[in-house]
């Protein structure tokens, strides 16, 4: 089992398995943005041998990530072989959903649990602005698929920003009265690529869910405040699914933390808005044993950080989101 100082049980990987990504998002990566080459990212086997050595520290949920992880080449076969993997008990995967139509069911019977889809407007103008080009129906059709192949619950997440799509959350909260979904607003977090505009463009979780309750009404906590994963959840009145705030900024969740992150090109972070992270492929490549790599994951596991220092103006630009893994 990886433990760190703080007492914390490290058991959650988020491997991203690329940087790149078929969107460019306004409030993740500029247009004109560079991606890795392949050849720096973890090659297949790579990432399987990494899994195997994580997974036999006490590492048992995996989530894959991006960038865009559907745009990696063999994503089925790579999810197969994760989902296989002796110690792994649940793998899951956070996507921008336009793939999904196409990839949802063989995701499905390769392994893959559920699926967590971006969708932060339902209006096609504001999407194509959020987003510089996405079509929001191909996104639409992506959830039905998922939902469709049965990779539930089905999770949405929104990041609002204001003056692009501050008024959509109560459409997106409405969604939650006809189906059994988990629609979660994401506080907007600074990082390198976008750092000024995520830093003016951002919305607090409470403002967020009073502008909801405003035209819904009010909303009732779901299981007391318990937070799924690291969402807040809320119930509108006559709703079947669930409203959750992610209120990273605000609000951390640092003390139930239990997750650590792979980037796509094999370095372990250990948290999301600190700089400090540990190369495990240039080791790897250089021929270190299993033992020797297991030896690197515990130590960096133990000095985990705990807590942002945003309120200090201390940001995390070493890199951006979609090269972190989200
Ligand atoms: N702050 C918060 N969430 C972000 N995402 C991308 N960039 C940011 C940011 N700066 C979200 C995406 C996706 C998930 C991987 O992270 O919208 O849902
Ligand atoms: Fe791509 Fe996700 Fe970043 Fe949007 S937020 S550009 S979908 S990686």
């Amino acid at each position: 089992m990886a433990t760190d100082r703080f007492g914390r049980n490290i058991h959650y990987l988020r491997i991203s398995l690329t940087d790149h990504c078929n969107l460019r998002c306004i409030y993740c990566m500029p247009e004109d943005m560079t991606f890795r080459p392949n050849a720096e990212l973890m090659q297949d086997d790579e990432i399987f041998t990494l899994t195997r050595i994580f997974a036999s520290l006490g590492f048992d949920k995996i989530r894959l990530t991006g960038g865009e992880p559907t745009l990696r080449k063999n994503v089925v076969q790579i999810v197969n072989e994760i989902a296989n993997t002796e110690g792994i008990r649940s793998v899951s995967m956070t996507t921008n959903g336009l793939l999904l139509n196409k990839l949802a069911q063989p995701l499905k019977d390769a392994g893959l649990q559920r699926v967590n889809v971006s969708i932060d407007t339902l209006d096609p103008e504001k999407f194509k602005r959020l987003t510089r080009w996405g079509k929001v129906e191909e996104v639409w059709e992506g959830i039905l698929a998922a939902e469709k192949a049965g990779l539930k619950p089905v999770k949405l997440n929104a990041v609002i920003a204001t003056g692009y799509n501050e008024e959509d959350v109560i459409p997106l909260a409405a969604l939650t009265l006809e189906h059994p979904w988990q629609m979660r607003f994401i506080e907007m977090m600074p990082f390198a690529g976008a750092t000024e505009f995520q830093l003016t463009q951002m919305v607090t979780a409470k403002q967020m869910k009073e502008e909801i309750e405003s035209e819904l009404g009010p909303m009732e906590i779901v299981n007391d405040g318990k937070l799924d994963g690291e969402a807040r959840l809320y119930r509108l009145r006559g709703g079947i699914g669930n409203v959750g705030f992610i209120s990273s900024v605000s609000l951390p969740f640092c003390s139930s933390c239990t997750r650590a992150r792979l980037t796509s090109d094999g370095v372990l972070r250990m948290c999301l808005l600190r700089e400090k992270e540990l190369d495990l492929l240039t080791p790897l490549r250089q021929g270190a044993t299993p033992e020797e790599i297991r030896s690197l994951i515990i130590d960096t596991v133990w000095d985990k950080p705990w807590g942002h220092g945003l309120a200090e103006g201390a940001y995390a630009l070493n890199r951006g989101m979609s090269e972190i893994g989200g």
